[in-house]
């Protein structure tokens, strides 16, 4: 059955936890989708665990439309979302254009970085028919600003903006919100005071649900691990393995009788 942001919002109301991952291309959406993964994002870490940039900010419309694209290719049951790049939304018209892009791509939702400076753009893309999901904490697009990857909401002037931003973005229309690397605390308080969907990462177990960047989930890019992700495979490994082996027999073939 095909999961809409009705499906999602029904989840938060019975209690349910919602799993989200990412996917870049097609054979990893049909994984996700086999797997039963409600949702799916085309997040702009496809710049650093795909593209080789050092952050999010390199990543371009083009590069999220070529990847979201091949997602969708997959048709997947999952509830398919994309990100907004770096500097595609500073405008509200330039926030509706390019959400129209996503859409057209494939995107069933986009997902922009920011709380109340985004608002006349939230409102414009929700009027469009096109749903939209918040992401407050760390916002990776600010990386360079911020001078890293930094919790947020330890203290009480984080703490009180991130709770105003969050109902913000609600009264705005998001149907969900992202909470990146927010203490558990703040995580928690949001999640009890906004009727959307918290999906958290690195923000503690209380949120409504959690999405995880896949390549760290199954230890595809282990040259860099964020702290709170437990891999569940070592795909790094049998990648280099199953090669070596390869290359093994293709060196050294076995002498036939
Ligand atoms: O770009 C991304 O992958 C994200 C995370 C929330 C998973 O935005």
């Amino acid at each position: 059955m095909k999961i809409t942001v009705e499906t999602i919002a029904a989840m938060k109301t019975r209690g349910e936890k919602i799993a989200a991952l990412t996917a870049y291309d097609f054979p990893t959406a049909k994984l996700l989708d086999e797997a039963g993964v409600p949702v799916i994002l085309v997040g702009d870490s496809v710049g650093m665990v795909v593209l080789g940039y050092p952050d999010t900010t390199h990543v371009t419309m083009a590069e999220m439309e070529h990847h979201l694209r091949a997602v969708s290719r997959a048709k997947p049951a999952s509830l398919l979302g994309a990100d907004l790049p770096f500097k595609s939304y500073e405008t509200v018209k330039s926030a509706v254009a390019n959400s129209k892009k996503l859409a057209a791509a494939g995107a069933e939702f986009v997902k922009a970085e920011g709380g109340r400076e985004i608002l006349p753009q939230v409102r414009a893309i929700v009027a469009t028919g096109i749903p939209f999901c918040g992401h407050l904490g760390m916002l990776p697009q600010h990386v360079l600003e911020e001078g890293g990857y930094h919790v947020k909401g330890k203290n009480e002037k984080e703490h009180l903006q991130l709770l105003e931003d969050a109902r913000l973005l609600e009264d705005a229309g998001a149907f969900a919100l992202v909470l990146e690397l927010v203490t558990p605390d703040v995580a928690r308080e949001i999640s009890k005071c906004i009727s959307i969907p918290t999906i958290g990462i690195g923000s503690g177990e209380y949120c409504d649900g959690q999405i995880l960047v896949t390549t760290d989930l199954i230890g595809l890019f282990p040259w860099f691990r964020p702290r709170f992700v437990k891999p569940r495979a070592d795909c790094a490994g049998q990648i280099k393995s199953a090669v070596a082996a390869w290359k093994n027999s293709v060196e050294f073939p076995k002498k036939r009788n």
